[in-house]
């Protein structure tokens, strides 16, 4: 496991890009897993600045993405499908065709699921998967458990990602309470694994993350087993891994 160093988030956002960007030079129809929420913003700005400058292009990327809201139509302005056009799919030259979430509004969200999981399948595996950290330790939507999830999975929303993710809702109560959420098993598939931290208030859980016993009640401790994984995190983010393994993070 790689971790770097960034004094910023906007530095972070630009390490993390290019991470990924060496996956597209490398493979220019890679399939790329993407994710949402506040972290890997940074890294699509700078992604679509590069395709601006002709560095890189997502012509023959294909992506699927983590999660989405159960109950939000794609148009709704916190569905995850709205987030990834407003912050990459409208940026950059990706094919609307080979963009992929799970739909939040499928009849049956059971099989919704596995549908999802036949197409990653189909795909061929995923070539980079990013991630966030949730303050609870999930990645995707994968929430604390007895059990890590395997593949794509109807989950309800613990209290504290509710919490969480409330900021961008008018109010508590207009917060999905179910996601559909690719499954650990799937996540630990990916050739490559990006997480991306950010901020104060994720410097325990990464730490326990990354550091802690492997186990589904920190979902994100799985990664610990991953072949390759590049953290790319900021100075506050980093701060409690900074005072406990210093010699862990590569400046
Ligand atoms: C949501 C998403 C996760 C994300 C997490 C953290 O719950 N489902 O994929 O990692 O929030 O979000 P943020 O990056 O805004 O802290």
């Amino acid at each position: 496991m790689k971790i770097l160093f960034s004094k910023t988030a906007h530095d972070a956002g630009i390490s993390a890009a290019r991470v990924f960007a060496d996956v597209l030079k490398k493979k220019p129809n890679a399939v790329v897993g993407l994710a949402t929420g506040s972290s890997p913003i940074g890294m699509y700005d700078e992604l679509t600045e590069m395709t601006k400058r002709g560095e890189i292009s997502f012509r023959d990327v294909h992506s699927v993405n983590l999660d989405e809201y159960v109950g939000l139509t794609p148009e709704h302005d916190q569905s995850y499908n709205y987030f990834m056009h407003k912050n990459l799919f409208d940026r950059v030259d990706i094919k609307a065709e080979n963009t992929n979430l799970p739909s939040g509004i499928a009849k049956d969200p059971t099989a919704e699921c596995k549908r999802y999981d036949a197409l990653i399948a189909s795909m061929g595996g995923i070539d980079i998967q990013v991630l966030g950290i949730g303050n609870n330790g999930h990645i995707g939507f994968n929430e604390p458990a007895d059990a890590f999830t395997k593949g794509t999975t109807l989950v309800n929303l613990t209290d504290s990602t509710i919490d969480a993710n409330s900021r961008f809702f008018a109010s508590r109560d207009l917060v999905p309470t179910r996601a559909i959420s690719m499954g650990v098993g799937q996540i630990m598939k990916a050739k490559r694994i990006l997480l991306i931290a950010l901020g104060k208030g994720k410097a325990e859980i990464l730490e326990r993350a990354l550091f802690g016993d492997v186990t589904p009640r920190v979902p994100a401790s799985i990664l610990q087993f991953a072949e390759d994984v590049t953290v790319c995190a900021d100075e506050d983010a980093l701060s409690v891994i900074l005072e406990k393994h210093p010699e862990a993070v590569t400046r």
